[in-house]
């Protein structure tokens, strides 16, 4: 008899079902998704319970575990915050024309898909092609926005230039692409008009706030800047103290120039943030050594930059010790992080944590790592892990003039040199009237580098010019300000933290779940099968009969309501369908467990239990099933531990 295996998996298998029998089939997944409701074409989300049991999950992963600081900021931002962050200025895609038809490509994507469909054109030269696939409609139909490939034999040298480019793709400029563009003739596949050269494409959606429409704001593009508006709070709320981390779950907005890929790439979209906030001379985790020999596979950016992208696995406690991952902080979120994945089901097999190269990263980012998941789209970041370092806080604390900053009481008092500020307080007010303050806020800010080089050019010159944050410069003078070197004790250290956030993107997570659930039974590819773990599964339990007997069916109702007391969701069928075909509907829906009642529940009071991948089924007293159906969802036991308990069922049963 089939049982699942006691791993940390409830649902892993100990009989081995072939899951893959078939190949995988893209259109009979969409087909399935959208007739049961996972999301429509447009890609909203229906199945919203999915999607609840994965933040849910997630809540548990990092918020409760972790004890982290839950948020909730606004979506419509202030363009001063996104200002001050660098999005105005810096959050944006690079973008190609058509020069005759005017249709915009994203430049990085155009270009990839140009020089992929080059190498696949030389395979099929060589004769080296793929297997040929038979083709369904829903792949006619996508046709049109493929670049097809021609078989026509390139240079040796051409595909490993080829080869190299792909690699780094994601790490060329703007200038860079339309470059290459150049270099190999990259025109528009469905045209064959050539491109502008690429220009910059803000993503964020800009608004007008209050009746006005004066005030200037848009949708947040993440939800980190809420955290970071609201760190003198969050400061407050743990008693002065880092390291901590603040979390937030929302919708965030990017105008997308091209989201032509499901749910993966879409213009509104659910992000689950953590920002960390750290010591920046302790980067130490206190957990770390729970997470040590968790396994990633990591491809470094010195990896890609030398044009390749083969794998290394190693355990995060060698990669921080090697300094392949900067700090055990870091290394404590792509840890928790690897385990959060395959906790919720993502198969650990397509699964990479690859680094940002230089040019790649997002202008707030002094490293970052992103968990990428292989899916029919390819290798897709679902989870950014970025160390912001102390950009975001500088940014806003310098901007609103609030201190954003730790002050730790030191164990030993220590000597320091500074520079002190002193102004004549009445001549430098009858100078400079109202900017009086600003100018002398601008000097008492100054980094001692800074400051030390208007010390020296009011003692070389007699005077030096000061800009203030409102971008107006002011000429100071040596009778006015005197710069001193000064010997003081310190008792505090008083530091910006550095923030390590992992940002996770939920509805790209969702679907690649969804890819690596399906596979379909061997006897026929239509039936199909989504392994959704329990944890995460829409609904946990179905309840059957295998007749139409009134008795019968009261039956289900009363087991239906003892499971949803212990709150597990279940769903009824009592519809006239055959009993295979309840089953068959409800392993598509991923549904992990099924109850069926028969006569012999009338007469003897049992009740048989099925697990869906294994389809193997055990028979026990109906208390004893619905107390292991809660088990088992609850991920308490294994179906293992519950075959051991519940005797197999064979299916046959003594009614008379
Ligand atoms: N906060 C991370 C991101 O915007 O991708």
């Amino acid at each position: 008899m089939a049982a699942a295996a006691s791993t940390a998996n409830p649902n892993a298998l100990t009989t081995p079902v072939n899951k893959t029998a078939h190949e995988f089939d893209k259109a009979i997944l969409d087909a399935t998704l959208t007739r049961r409701f996972f999301f429509t074409p447009a890609f909203e989300i229906y199945g919203a319970s999915l999607l609840a049991n994965i933040l849910d999950a997630w809540r548990k992963h990092y918020i409760i575990e972790e004890d982290m600081l839950e948020l909730d900021t606004t979506i419509m931002t202030m363009s001063e915050v996104l200002k001050t962050s660098g999005h105005v200025d810096k959050f944006a895609d690079w973008m190609v024309k058509d020069t005759k038809t005017g249709e915009i490509f994203r430049a990085d994507h155009i270009v990839e898909a140009v020089i992929e469909a080059r190498l696949k054109g030389d395979k099929e030269a060589r004769g080296v092609a793929e297997e040929v696939k038979e083709e369904t409609e829903a792949d006619k139909k996508k046709k049109k926005k493929k670049v097809k490939s021609v078989a026509v034999k390139l240079e040796d040298s051409v595909v490993a230039e080829y080869e190299s480019l792909l690699a780094q793709i994601d790490n060329y400029t703007g200038p860079q692409l339309g470059e290459i563009i150049r270099k190999h003739n990259i025109v528009n596949p469905l045209t064959g008009n050539e491109f502008t050269e690429p220009v910059e494409f803000n993503l964020m959606f800009e608004s007008n706030i209050g009746p006005t429409g004066h005030i200037k704001g848009y949708l947040r593009p993440e939800t980190a800047q809420g955290h970071f508006v609201n760190f003198a709070k969050l400061l407050e709320f743990n008693n002065g103290r880092v390291p901590f981390a603040s979390a937030q779950i929302g919708k965030s907005f990017r105008n997308e120039i091209a989201p032509r890929q499901g749910l993966l790439r879409v213009r509104e979209f659910t992000m689950a943030e953590i920002e960390h906030y750290v010591d920046p001379l302790d980067k130490k985790h206190t957990r770390f050594n729970e997470v040590k020999d968790v396994k990633l596979m990591l491809l470094p950016k010195d990896v890609q930059m030398d044009g390749r992208t083969d794998l290394r696995q190693m355990t995060v406690g060698d990669a921080v010790a090697q300094g392949i991952v900067d700090n055990e902080t870091l290394g404590y979120f792509l840890a928790r992080t690897q385990l959060f994945l395959t906790k919720i089901g993502i198969d650990p097999t397509r699964l990479r944590c690859r680094q940002h190269m230089a040019n790649e990263m997002a202008h707030y980012a002094a490293d970052c790592w992103d968990f990428e998941i292989q899916s029919s789209y390819g290798w897709i970041e679902c989870v950014g892990c970025a160390d912001r370092s102390a950009y975001d806080l500088t940014v806003h604390s310098v901007r609103t003039k609030q201190p954003l900053r730790v002050q730790q009481t030191l164990d030993q008092p220590r000597t320091v040199e500074k520079l002190e500020v002193v102004t004549d307080p009445k001549a430098f007010g009858i100078k400079f009237k109202k900017d009086a303050t600003s100018i002398r806020e601008t000097l008492t800010g100054m980094d001692k580098e800074r400051l030390q080089c208007v010390k020296d050019e009011l003692e070389k010159n007699q005077s030096s010019i000061v800009k203030c944050a409102d971008g107006r410069s002011h000429e100071i003078t040596s009778d006015l300000v005197k710069i001193n070197a000064v010997t003081v004790t310190e008792h505090i250290r008083e530091f910006t933290p550095n923030v390590i956030e992992p940002s996770f993107g939920i509805g790209r997570i969702l679907y690649s779940l969804l890819e690596h659930s399906y596979w379909a039974r061997e006897q026929d590819k239509a039936r199909v099968v989504l392994s959704l773990p329990p944890l995460v599964a829409p609904i946990k339990c179905l309840i059957v009969t295998i007749s139409q007997d009134p008795e019968l069916r009261a039956l289900i109702h009363e087991i239906s309501r003892k499971l949803r007391k212990l709150g597990v969701a279940s769903r009824v069928d009592d519809s006239g369908a055959s009993i295979g075909k309840k089953y068959a509907r409800n392993d598509e829906l991923g549904t992990p467990f099924g109850c069926t009642v028969d006569f012999a529940s009338i007469k003897n009071g049992t009740l048989t239990l099925r697990e869906r991948d294994s389809t193997a089924q055990l028979i026990g007293p109906i208390d004893d099933v619905i107390a292991t159906v809660d088990e088992l969802v609850k991920g308490s036991i294994t179906w293992e531990d519950a075959s051991s308990r519940l005797q197999s069922y064979s299916g046959v049963q003594d009614v008379e």
